[in-house]
């Protein structure tokens, strides 16, 4: 089964033959990270973003050094099972000798603490999940980690496969990283009912880590953003302090008591950037572990 076809049977429509003529959320995030085979839809509304929001890279590379470091955090505390939902493109490596930070993926900090954590990324975008197997297939075979497409609003079927064709189990705990995804899906329900969903699969002594856009820091900043978006055609939701905390539900904070939500650049005393304003940030950053009754 090809990829379009996996996705036909899961509900997820074929991409469109003219995708490459229209800019791509996916594709723009890349570009902060000097990705440079953007198509000209991309770059003009690249290039809108960043008149509304100037420091928009700072916020993605912020929200990235995050994921690598809290990936690494919970892989420390014995979790070998992850689940990087909206896995967005592997970044690319800087040409010349730059940072290699974020040419780090998951799998690749992942495994620094186990040889085998078992890894899964999960995209509904064709292309990422293309590019990710095709980056893949080189890694070991034992520790090879799996690409797939995946609706995260369609939470049921994805953990129903996973489980499954035997990519996750439920006898270990899994870390669930959902990083700069929520806010592509606008409807407030959808998106509570999916993370409710996952939180009552996952076993015992998982992890749940979020990050997400809000306006609470530097609403005209961002509303300037999400109306570039709006005009684009994409649909970007930046969700206030109570709505990203509901996703939590009981769970309790990594760290113990109620779940902390902390601008992003700050989650992590060892953050690169956790001396800048909280509007640059522009998203919380929040992760709680599932208890024994819960
Ligand atoms: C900005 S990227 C985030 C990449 C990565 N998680 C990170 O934090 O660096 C957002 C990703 O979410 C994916 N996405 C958006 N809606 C989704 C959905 N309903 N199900 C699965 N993935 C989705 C997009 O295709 C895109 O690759």
């Amino acid at each position: 089964m090809n990829l379009v076809q996996e996705g036909l049977a899961l509900g997820i429509p074929a991409p469109d033959p003219d995708a490459h003529e229209r800019p791509s959320a996916a594709r723009i995030y890349r570009m902060w990270f000097g990705a440079e085979d953007a198509v000209p839809a991309d770059q003009d509304l690249a290039r809108k973003i960043l008149n509304a929001f100037p420091r928009e890279p700072a916020a993605a590379k912020i929200n990235r050094s995050h994921h690598l470091l809290i990936t690494e955090t919970l892989a420390a505390r014995g979790i070998a099972q992850f689940l990087d939902l909206g896995c967005g493109y592997a970044l690319p490596r800087p040409q010349g000798g730059g940072d290699l930070l974020f040419a780090q993926n998951t799998h690749d900090v992942a495994q620094q603490h186990w040889r085998c954590a078992t890894v899964v990324y999960a995209d509904i975008d064709h292309d990422v999940v293309a590019c990710q197997r095709s980056l893949l297939a080189s890694a070991p075979t034992a520790s090879r980690p799996t690409a797939v497409l995946a609706d995260v609003t369609d939470m049921a079927h994805l953990l129903s496969r996973l489980e499954a064709d035997g990519q996750l189990t439920r006898e270990r705990p899994v870390a669930v990283l959902l990083h700069d995804v929520l806010p592509w899906i606008p409807d407030d329900a959808q998106a509570q009912e999916s993370v409710a969903y996952l939180r009552t699969w996952l076993p015992p002594g998982s992890a749940l880590s979020i990050t997400h856009a809000t306006p609470d820091f530097s609403p005209t900043w961002v509303k300037r953003v999400q109306d570039v978006y709006d005009d684009a055609g994409i649909a970007f939701r930046p969700r206030d302090r109570q709505s990203i905390s509901n996703l939590f539900g009981d769970w309790a904070d990594l760290y113990g008591g109620p779940v902390r939500m902390v601008p992003t650049a700050r989650h992590q005393t060892r953050h690169q950037f956790s001396a800048v304003p909280d509007y640059i940030s522009a998203a919380y950053a929040s992760v709680a572990v599932k208890q024994p009754t819960s």
